[in-house]
């Protein structure tokens, strides 16, 4: 199972960017808290942090074929990006969008986002353990996924048998 974590812009700030926000842990000390998680529960992790729109949607592509799912903070590009909208609806994997803060409670530009449409599911204002939560979220995605596919596997398997 391999997961691979999209951060967008400012997002490599954090730390040092608007503190009573976003809070005092940097985005390394996330990842490390995410890693812990994925070692613990055999979870293959990548990091990816990008302050290019076209970064991201080259990063989003080649999880193609590569990762099972996808946790993503787009940051600013949240509430502008078709680009990056489409590009998670073409790679058709389960994605979760994180947001530190509650985007609801902030000024009314934030209030939209165009991925959340296309996302299994959305974890906002719970700072940075909003990604240990989209981490929980995942695995269990992921594994409900993978016991969806040997149920569909063993019927497979029975109904080949009958009609033999
Ligand atoms: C953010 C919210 C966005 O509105 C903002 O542009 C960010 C961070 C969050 O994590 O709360 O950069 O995505």
């Amino acid at each position: 199972m391999k997961i691979v974590v999209i951060q967008g812009p400012n997002l490599n700030m954090l730390g040092i960017r608007e503190k009573n926000i976003y809070g005092p842990m940097k985005l390394e000390d996330i990842h490390a808290q995410m890693k812990g998680f994925a070692d613990q529960n055999n979870i293959e992790i990548e990091f990816f942090q990008s302050n290019l729109e076209g970064e991201i949607v080259d990063r989003i592509q080649e999880c193609i074929g590569d990762a099972d799912g996808i946790i993503i903070n787009p940051a600013a590009y949240t509430h502008t990006s078709i680009a990056i909208r489409d590009a998670i609806s073409a790679v058709a994997l389960p994605v979760l969008e994180v947001h530190l803060s509650n985007i609801y409670q902030r000024e009314e530009f934030r209030h939209k986002s165009l991925i959340t449409p296309v996302c299994a599911g959305q974890i906002l204002g719970m700072g940075p353990f909003g990604y240990h939560l989209a981490m929980v979220g995942m695995a269990q995605i992921l594994n409900e996924i993978g016991a969806m596919k040997q149920a569909q596997k063993a019927q497979r398997q029975t109904q080949a048998q009958v009609t033999k």
